[in-house]
């Protein structure tokens, strides 16, 4: 009786692993959740916790009106990155003319969270304008939670590191009454170096602008929140406090003049690599990369990471994470956002393998691809 039982588990065990399918990633292609549902959760971040993976991203409606809050931000959970289970909105706006700075109608945009050991909190960063600003606010917001699907609670929104310099800001550049001309830049080349502009000072009192984000914790345990600053002319790299709920007032300024948005940040041998893009609404533009012996800095503009035809408009995508698979292949996810502006909510998910070319991040693309379990 005995041998018949282990002869059945065995012939099962073999027709199961015969029939498992290999997880079929397919770029571009509507990705149904467990309910049959396209995924919505643009602009996204990912968190392993616990062997679960969640994938926060902006909740979109149909309509132009979808490029402004209409819902909030939805995770989704998986424990193979292939097939998603809904979890819900773990941060919905509050109602119209409440007042709230996360009301109905204002800018959410590329939440990120990350889990705190020292206080047991899930916390998310996001990029916030508030309503009827466009884009002007610049100001970056927490929430927290005490479980990684939610309910986070809104507890404030910050222009980052007021009163305090960039800690490699050339001396001779922090000057009080800053000779910013009125002009809001938000792309292409500033009419004169941005330097001069002396947007620093500007902004030197009331904190640093605070667009397109993402939040990096390094092996020490120390988060970092890494933003489009300057009018989009700068990419600065914050310090967060041991509790992961403010700035420290320690932050750094990269590539100035460079217009870099959608940060992504990610470690592989030792280095640190940033792959993001250049700012062009929602339309999408070349790529760009960076590598640094440490998230501080220096940092080192690399080529643009995508290949082939459409190597230009980054494979018609535009970064938001890359997600570490240590032992697998590929090692890293690029993460990127095909955007629809004119219907919001079908927007696309564009993830593909990254390798490594030396030290120069490479991506191109593939109709289809599958993750290799255990190298
Ligand atoms: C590009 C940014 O990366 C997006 O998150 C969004 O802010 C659009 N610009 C708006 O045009």
């Amino acid at each position: 009786m005995k041998k018949n039982h282990l002869l059945t588990c065995l012939l099962i065990g073999l027709a199961v692993t015969a029939c498992s399918k290999p997880k079929i990633f397919t770029p571009g292609e509507p990705w149904p959740d467990n309910n049959g549902v396209h995924i919505n959760a643009h602009g996204g971040g990912m968190l392993l916790h616990e062997g679960v993976y969640y994938w926060y991203g902006e909740h979109k409606v149909e309509g132009p009106e979808g490029n402004q809050a209409q819902v909030g931000f939805r995770c989704y959970s998986s424990t193979d990155l292939h097939s998603w289970t809904d979890r819900g909105v773990v941060l919905s706006v509050m109602p119209e003319g409440s007042g709230s700075e996360i009301e109905k109608g204002a800018i959410l945009e590329r939440p990120k969270v990350v889990f705190n050991k020292l206080t047991g909190k899930f916390v998310m960063w996001f990029h916030l304008e508030p309503k009827g600003m466009g884009y002007r606010g610049a100001r970056t917001a927490v929430a927290t939670s005490d479980a990684p699907d939610g309910q986070f609670s809104f507890i404030s929104s910050v222009r980052p590191n007021a009163g305090q310099w960039p800690a490699n800001y050339p001396d001779e550049l922090k000057t009080d009454g800053a000779t910013d001309n009125g002009s809001v830049y938000s792309g292409g080349s500033l009419p004169d170096s941005p330097d001069s502009l002396k947007i620093v000072a500007r902004d030197f009192a009331g904190g640093q602008m605070a667009r397109d984000m993402t939040i990096f914790v390094d092996d020490d345990g120390k988060a970092y929140h890494i933003y489009a600053s300057e009018e989009n002319s700068t990419l600065q790299i914050a310090l967060l406090s041991d509790d992961f709920l403010s700035h420290t007032g320690v932050y750094y300024r990269f590539f100035a003049g460079r217009f870099m948005e959608a940060p992504a940040m990610f470690k592989h041998d030792g280095m640190y690599y940033l792959i993001m893009s250049g700012c062009t609404g929602w339309e999408p533009n070349a790529g760009r990369s960076a590598v640094a012996p440490a998230v501080t800095g220096p940092w080192t503009e690399l080529e643009n990471p995508f290949r082939g035809d459409e190597s230009e408009v980054s494979l018609r995508s535009q970064s938001t994470f890359v997600l570490p698979l240590p032992g697998r292949q590929p090692q890293f996810i690029y993460m990127g956002d095909r955007w629809t502006p004119e219907n919001p909510i079908d927007g696309r998910y564009i993830w593909l393998p990254i390798r490594f070319e030396g030290r120069q991040p490479v991506i191109e693309w593939m109709d289809s691809w599958s993750i290799i379990p255990g190298l």
